[in-house]
């Protein structure tokens, strides 16, 4: 009755991973539980979601290595992976929210986020491909696109030509306050998109800096973000607090690749009692201030909560 913070699975937001071929589903070795997903049984793990009631998924692909340049070109191939993934999943489900990830790294020969000329990232002309890619996904049927790139301008950019396009009805989910985190190394894996040379630091955010995501989170609302994210969550908490008092949208947060693997290992390894510690751990993003949650446990803490739910009504 007292509780201030409540879990809810429409909060949900549950990030897939998805590779080309048929009839297979391959453990991401980082992230025990998480698959790559051929088409076929994508859709299967997607109707179970919608089935369990959670908010959206998100898609992340996996791209052959012989598909990717430095231009990211596939990323706007009418009928690449992702593209097709939206048409099938939006024919099989067609209410469930999906939204997709506007950026180069599964795309790049490098692993970068944008295009790289003699070792720097060129912002604008990776904005016009990102511009390029939001549009095919659009097209395809995504309800939201989310630009996890971290370029400059990249927001107001894709809202115009949404816009242009007649897509005023997809919304932006903004990648705003990302920082350049080692704790994405799994989701690395995952899609084999780790950089070939460098880091990202010099795009996304320095994890010492709380006023600049202020700045940031700023000029993505005014550039027609719907709603902004915080990423990573967890040593970022006290961001997503501070945010709370600074923005009118709703705040996503991202429980990224390497907060999930730490927990499960020391769960595997009976360290921790690991159902609890992942009810705790998104509480505590919620109670910051996240009012949507990225997570790879979603399927499992919407099972947790199916049980408590019916465990409290008599
Ligand atoms: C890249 C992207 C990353 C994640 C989501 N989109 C990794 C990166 O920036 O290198 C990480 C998600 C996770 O770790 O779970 N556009």
């Amino acid at each position: 009755m007292v509780r201030e913070t409540n879990l809810r699975v429409e909060d949900l937001i549950y990030p897939l991973f998805v590779m080309e071929g048929e009839g297979k589903q391959e453990e991401v070795a980082s992230m025990p539980g998480c698959y790559r997903y051929t088409l076929d049984l994508l859709l299967k793990e997607v109707e179970e979601a919608d089935n369990l009631g959670l908010g959206a998924i998100a898609l992340f692909p996996l791209i052959p290595y012989h598909q990717k340049d430095n231009a990211g070109t596939e990323s706007y191939h009418p009928n690449g992976l992702i593209p097709r993934a939206v048409r099938a999943i939006k024919q099989a489900v067609p209410d469930l929210v999906v939204i997709t990830d506007v950026a180069l790294d599964p795309y790049s020969s490098e692993g970068h986020d944008g295009i790289v000329r003699d070792g720097k990232i060129l912002n604008d002309e990776t904005v016009a491909v990102l511009v390029k890619q939001a549009l095919i996904q659009a097209e395809a049927g995504a309800d939201f696109v989310a630009p996890s790139d971290m370029m400059d301008g990249r927001i107001g950019a894709i809202r115009q030509a949404l816009d242009a396009a007649g897509w005023i009805d997809v919304g932006i989910l903004a990648y705003s306050a990302k920082y350049a985190s080692a704790y994405y190394g799994p989701f690395r894996d995952a899609l084999d998109s780790a950089p070939k040379f460098g880091d990202k630091k010099t795009y996304q955010m320095d994890a010492a800096n709380a006023t600049e995501a202020i700045k940031e989170v700023a000029l993505d609302i005014a550039e027609g973000a719907d709603i902004v994210m915080v990423k990573p969550a967890l040593a970022y908490l006290d961001i997503i607090c501070r945010l709370k008092h600074h923005v009118n949208v709703p705040i996503a947060a991202y429980n990224v690749s390497g907060e999930y693997a730490m927990i499960k290992a020391a769960g595997e390894r009976g360290w921790i009692d690991e159902k609890k510690v992942i009810l705790e751990t998104l509480t505590s993003i919620k109670r910051a201030g996240a009012d949507l949650i990225l997570t790879y446990f979603a399927k499992e803490v919407a099972l947790m909560l199916q049980i408590l739910q019916a465990r409290s009504t008599p």
